[in-house]
């Protein structure tokens, strides 16, 4: 029975393109995979932990091989332990908006809590970084207003996929998969079409996860 983590990172709810897809998507994971759990983590709704000059200092106790003052070590708790409920599961799937070419803040709040040295990745200054969250796909779904295709000058503003791609793949993940929805604000008839395609794709993506 495996598990899989929903990271739902528009604000939108019902209104959300990226929620919409990936909704889809679950309910066809559930229907294929009857045994596995989902469990959905609303970033807009998680006590995520502040990375204020506290935690930001145990990072730095980390990486520099000092140990942590008793401040650092209960705020490095909370970071632990947000990692160690990433890393039980054993699938995810990440929907997200693009805001300012880029991610949303919430999203990258998340990201910089769970991408931390020793937990999910190690560095040696012989070999390099090295991902620790290995041997598990990711599903991203993404929603934006523009429209970005590969190959188009349009796509050197793209900030969200490929930095999320880039950040999923420092962390260990090799198996990428994903769903883009665009353009989302050029007007309901294309929005709908791309939402409806990126459905399909994932609906048949969701049976092989
Ligand atoms: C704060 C904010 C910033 C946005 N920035 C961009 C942007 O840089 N490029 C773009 O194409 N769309 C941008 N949009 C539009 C959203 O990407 C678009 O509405 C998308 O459908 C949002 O995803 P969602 O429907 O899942 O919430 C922005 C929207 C908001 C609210």
């Amino acid at each position: 029975m495996a598990k899989l983590l929903y990271i739902c990172a528009s604000p939108m709810g019902e209104r959300s393109y990226s929620t919409r897809a990936a909704d889809a998507f679950v309910a066809a994971y559930r229907k294929a995979h009857t045994g596995d759990t989902v469990e959905t983590l609303n970033l807009w709704k998680a006590d995520l932990p502040e990375f204020d000059l506290t935690t930001a200092s145990g990072k730095y106790a980390i990486l520099h091989g000092k140990s942590h003052s008793a401040e650092e070590a209960a705020a490095w708790q909370g970071v632990v332990k947000a990692i160690d409920h990433f890393k039980s599961f054993d699938k995810y799937l990440i929907s997200s908006p693009m805001w300012n070419f880029g991610l949303p803040y919430r999203l990258k709040h998340y990201l910089d809590i769970i991408i931390q040295p020793g937990l999910t990745f190690s560095f040696d200054p012989a070999t390099g970084y090295t991902g620790l969250v290995t041997g598990k796909p990711v599903m991203l779904v993404l929603a934006r207003g523009g429209e970005y295709p590969a190959g188009t000058p349009a796509a050197a503003y793209d900030h969200q996929r490929p930095y999320l791609e880039l950040l999923m793949g420092f962390i260990g993940f090799t198996d990428i998969r994903a769903a883009v929805i665009e353009p989302t604000l050029a007007g309901p008839d294309k929005a709908e079409a791309s939402l409806a395609a990126a459905v399909a794709s994932l609906a048949k993506a969701a049976e092989g996860f």
